[in-house]
């Protein structure tokens, strides 16, 4: 049976509830991290594995279903040739040691983004590790690696083409979504940039458009499971209008109130 797409948030308004369903975040500070210290750049980047472990360990107490971490952006090719090696190197080693644990605590691995440049035997090592975890649903956790939003609505775009050769228009969003690399899951509630800067880096372009944006200056080595409660109590604070006005979301939340409580009567009844 095909599964129900995920609720768009341009074509329906989304249920929203106080844990953010999807979190998805820019691990970003490592280097800074690192050099605050006089240590070498990537003593940072193996300090942050510790922060994901920390996260994953949060989101699942709290419920969250979805987490989706930017590891590695298709311009991080930029960066000197032995980072980036050293960045790969420890992406199959975490791997390698994590995923058992990964898989007895019931999370879903996946990740996205372009793996045509990377060495064979991580993209061998990346899908048996999705294989093997693919039936776990605790928690789903997307890694963005060689990543890049553009690449991402480019791919959908071709492979909606390929799919439909003889069709010149009328393509809808849902045809587009399909084809996205992150089409198993919903759009992010809750978007998180660590490390001072507030942009969007190319991440997921298209996903955040009604995400609630939370920047924090905090360095992503030193970001733990309190640093998450004060995104979670920021998100909570926000009013998701999603287009509507004010008191068109007191006016709703209002009649699902009365509903709830009109079905708890019809229950005690
Ligand atoms: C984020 O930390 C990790 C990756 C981009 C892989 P940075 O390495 O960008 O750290 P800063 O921004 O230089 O401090
Ligand atoms: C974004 O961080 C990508 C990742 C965290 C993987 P960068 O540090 O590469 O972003 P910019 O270059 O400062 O925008
Ligand atoms: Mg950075």
């Amino acid at each position: 049976m095909a599964r129900k797409p995920f609720t768009s948030s341009t074509r329906e308004i989304p249920a929203v509830s106080g844990v953010p369903q999807h979190i998805a975040i820019i691990m970003d500070g490592n280097g800074r991290w690192a050099r605050k210290r006089f240590m070498p750049r990537v003593a940072g980047h193996g300090k942050g594995v510790e922060s994901v472990r920390a996260v994953i360990r949060a989101c699942m107490a709290k419920g969250v279903s979805h987490l989706t971490l930017f590891a590695f952006s298709s311009e991080n090719w930029r960066r000197p040739a032995d980072e980036v090696s050293f960045l790969m190197q420890l992406f199959m080693r975490s791997l390698q040691k994590e995923i058992d644990r990964l898989h007895e605590n019931g999370i879903r691995f996946r990740v996205i983004g372009d793996l045509s440049r990377f060495e064979p035997g991580l993209v061998d090592m990346i899908r048996r590790a999705e294989e093997l975890t693919a039936c776990n649903d605790r928690l789903t956790l997307t890694i963005a690696a060689n990543y890049g939003g553009r690449w991402d609505i480019l791919q959908a775009v071709e492979r909606m083409l390929a799919k439909n050769p003889e069709r010149r228009s009328g393509f809808t969003e849902e045809d587009l979504n399909a084809e996205l690399s992150l089409n198993y899951g919903p759009e992010p509630d809750l978007f998180i940039r660590t490390g001072g800067e507030q942009r969007i880096s190319n991440f997921l372009l298209w996903q955040l458009a009604y995400s609630e944006l939370y920047f924090t200056d905090t360095l992503w080595p030193d970001f733990d499971e309190k640093a998450l409660d004060l995104a979670i109590a920021s998100y909570r604070s926000r009013e998701r209008r999603f287009g509507r006005t004010s008191e068109q979301l007191c006016e709703s939340e209002k009649s699902a109130k009365q509903e709830e409580a009109s079905r708890d009567s019809a229950d005690h009844a």
